[in-house]
């Protein structure tokens, strides 16, 4: 008994002095500790040297984290539509990985053609799971640059020419990606409109432009996505570049939008270290540096916020706060990703994200005419389909610029047709090619059309690719124009052919001087490793098509807005570019010109059809801070089950500065079995019937009659209700 009280007293005592020497944990690896105390703790610990390393990059595609506090690396990768492949520690190009083939995501502006919120938020989880099984911790995306001229590379990786469109869509995609404690990147910040002359070239925008039209879908994926991370963009805005801007990072982002995050420079988009310590550039990505023009290997330390940032900060001609908001910036992002415990583990190259990515290819698509009913076409319908283009089998996950990807699997829309009707049916020719060097160009279009006469069905599927003045960055198109004399060849296979359907695969409206011989003509995009799979599922009717354009095609190029002015609006002229065009881009301009678009933003049709019932409102009459509520029913009147996308326009009667003709303000797409009726309503807070008064720099609602009308494009008005807004 005595002993045994003994040998329990001796292990208390010993027990008891053993915990009181071990050190409490400090604050900042506490997460139970509020995050900004934390990032205070953290800070307080760190070097001047320390903090220095964490705002520029030490590698390719990473930052240097503060090893001796337990502070991990921030580790990056594009982005926007897969995970690209590891690289090399010091270039971009590929270490030669074998486990890093990643699922290609459809590209965004597919994703914004399905006009859904829920799948760009599904789109979001699946990718950050890859970036986050990849051990990734900010995902260099997404973009929501503003569609303005049909000829920029890059509009493929954006969401369109509508900003309210690109907002809704964005938020979610923010949202899924960071569930997984991944960091998204909302590029390019800002007015990255064009890629020709994209390092030096000025933008002139009006302060009203700016606000309503390229602004909006980084305030939404801000303020509303809690996006973690922004890029700057590699152009000038007022002469100044964007990667360290005063007015778009300092003012806008960070003051007016209270934007706690990191904001990462575009690539080798840093110019200056006092700029770059001022103006709200918080890591310092890409520079090509002096070190490396005078032949150093690695010269990361000469970046603009490396040692020169130091040597400023210990002379006092830069004040060290500077330093330590961009700091505390980083620690922020990673106690949100990498020292997040909790976050999950990632998934890579997942059937389940095979079939995601499926998904929103399949919602994707637009089917634009199908005057003959040419689509769907049924299995067995026909003995002998010639697919003719090179679309139908080249890979379109490569190229392109910083998105391309190395997918684990990419299934060629040949591949998906011979899967869909089998080999007896299906035959191919290339018909035209990007590659003069290989094939005669004369004999290919021969073969083509000598097979395109006696097939029951031709299937034509062209469009752009990814090559250099294509769909790329850095480069613009050079024409609206289909590329390899493809239109020459469309003509002619409808000359021997008339049951020809056309598929054209792009990122960017092209022209179509065929479309009054052509009786069926979908629109599809870089749909990424479903790609065959959802587009033969269109095509054979199984997926009824859903998609609508989130851009305008025009008929001619001068009649785009940015397009009609000359070259100071559109590219500029080497040194500035004016965007004349102001506030009516896209639809605003055509509606507001009165000019007639080859196919009009948000414009699709299905294979069955649909009734659209009266838009109504309960209350004609509100203050600016009600919220409007309208509804209205709709009805899928053909035969087979399909989804529309519903659009609600806004116009103001009597507005006091000038405005577009029309404004989207709301859109939901539902899904109707045949047969079926649903009522829809939406809510607009009448905030949201605002302009930007650039005068008073402020959002103004009007005292003033506005209409609202329900649509099922932005050229085709179904019905409209007049409401009041009073005071
Ligand atoms: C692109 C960015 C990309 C970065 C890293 C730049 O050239 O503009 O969008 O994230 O490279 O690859």
């Amino acid at each position: 008994m005595k002993r045994s009280f003994f040998i329990g007293l001796i292990y208390s005592i010993i027990v008891y002095c053993v915990s009181a020497q071990e050190p409490s944990k400090p604050i900042y690896l506490d997460d139970s500790k509020p995050l900004e105390q934390r990032v205070e703790d953290a800070l307080s610990r760190m070097t001047l040297e320390e903090k220095i390393a964490m705002v520029h990059a030490q590698s390719k595609f990473s930052s240097a984290g503060c090893s001796r506090l337990g502070i991990p690396e921030v580790w990056m990768s594009d982005g926007p539509h897969g995970i690209r492949p590891e690289p090399l520690w010091d270039a971009f190009k590929p270490a030669g990985w074998t486990n890093d083939s990643c699922t290609a995501f459809p590209a965004l502006t597919c994703l914004a053609a399905t006009f859904d919120p829920q799948l760009a938020l599904e789109y979001g989880k699946a990718i950050g799971e890859e970036a986050r099984y990849r051990k990734k911790d900010i995902l260099l995306g997404p973009g929501v640059n503003i569609y303005r001229t049909p000829l920029n590379g890059r509009n493929f990786e954006y969401m369109g020419e509508d900003p309210y469109l690109a907002s809704r869509m964005v938020v979610p995609y923010i949202q899924g990606v960071q569930q997984n404690g991944v960091a998204a990147c909302l590029k390019h910040f800002a007015l990255n409109n064009q890629e020709r002359w994209r390092h030096n070239i000025n933008v002139e925008v009006s302060d009203r432009a700016l606000y309503e039209i390229y602004l909006p879908a980084f305030k939404a994926g801000v303020q509303e996505g809690n996006v973690w991370a922004v890029m700057g963009a590699y152009n000038l805005f007022r002469g100044q570049h964007c990667s360290h801007h005063d007015l778009l990072l300092n003012k806008i982002l960070k003051n007016e939008w209270s934007f706690d995050g990191v904001v990462v420079s575009d690539w080798g988009g840093v110019y200056d270290t006092d700029e770059s310590a001022r103006n709200g550039l918080d890591i310092e990505m890409g520079t090509w540096s002096d070190g490396l023009t005078n032949g150093r290997a690695f010269a990361y330390d000469d970046y603009f916020l490396a040692r020169p940032f130091l040597d400023k900060i210990k002379s006092g001609e830069l004040p060290q706060q500077l330093l330590d908001d961009k700091v505390r910036r980083v620690l922020r992002l990673v106690f949100r990703t990498n020292m997040d415990r909790n976050r999950p583990w990632g998934s890579f190259a997942t059937d389940a994200h095979a079939a995601i990515s499926r998904r929103i290819a399949e919602q994707g698509i637009v089917l634009l005419k199908n005057e003959t009913q040419l689509f769907p076409v049924s299995v067995g319908q026909y003995d002998r389909i010639l697919v003719v283009g090179e679309n139908a089998v080249k890979s379109l996950t490569v190229g392109g610029g910083s998105s391309e990807l190395k997918a684990k699997k990419e299934i060629s829309p040949l591949e998906g047709l011979i899967e869909k009707y089998g080999e007896k049916t299906i035959h191919y020719t290339l018909g035209y090619t990007s590659e003069p060097q290989k094939y005669d160009a004369d004999s290919l279009r021969q073969v083509a059309l000598a097979l395109a006469k006696s097939a029951d069905l031709v299937i034509y599927i062209g469009g752009l690719n990814k090559d250099h003045y294509q769909d790329c960055e850095a480069f613009d198109r050079k024409s609206f124009d289909l590329p390899y004399d493809q239109n020459d060849l469309i003509e002619r296979l409808l000359e021997v052919n008339k049951n020809t359907g056309v598929i054209i695969i792009s990122g960017n409206g092209v022209a179509m001087p065929w479309i009054e011989q052509v009786p069926a003509l979908i629109q599809s995009w870089y749909l990424g490793s479903q790609a065959g799979n959802a587009m033969a599922n269109v095509i054979s009717g199984e997926v009824n098509p859903s998609g609508k354009l989130p851009f305008t095609i025009p008929k001619k190029l001068e009649d785009n807005g940015a397009n009609s002015f000359g070259p100071s609006v559109y590219p500029g002229d080497s040194i500035n570019v004016y965007y004349k065009e102001d506030i009516l881009v896209g639809y605003r301009w055509f509606d507001t010109k009165k000019i007639e678009p080859q196919f009009p933003f948000g414009f699709g049709l299905s294979y069955t059809s649909f009734n659209y019932g009266k838009l109504t409102t309960d209350n004609k009459e509100y203050s600016k801070t009600d919220v409007i509520r309208l509804s209205c029913s709709i009805t899928n009147t053909g035969g087979k089950d399909g989804a529309e996308t519903l659009q609600i326009y806004s116009s103001q009667r009597h507005p006091s500065l000038p405005r577009p003709l029309k404004e989207l303000k709301a859109f939901k797409k539902v899904s109707l079995k045949a047969g079926e009726t649903k009522t829809v309503s939406f809510t607009i807070p009448v905030k949201d019937l605002a302009f930007f008064d650039d005068e008073r720099h402020e959002w103004v609602v009007e005292q003033d009659r506005f209409t609202l009308s329900l649509a099922t494009s932005s050229a085709d008005i179904r019905s409209s209700v007049r409401i009041k807004v009073v005071e």
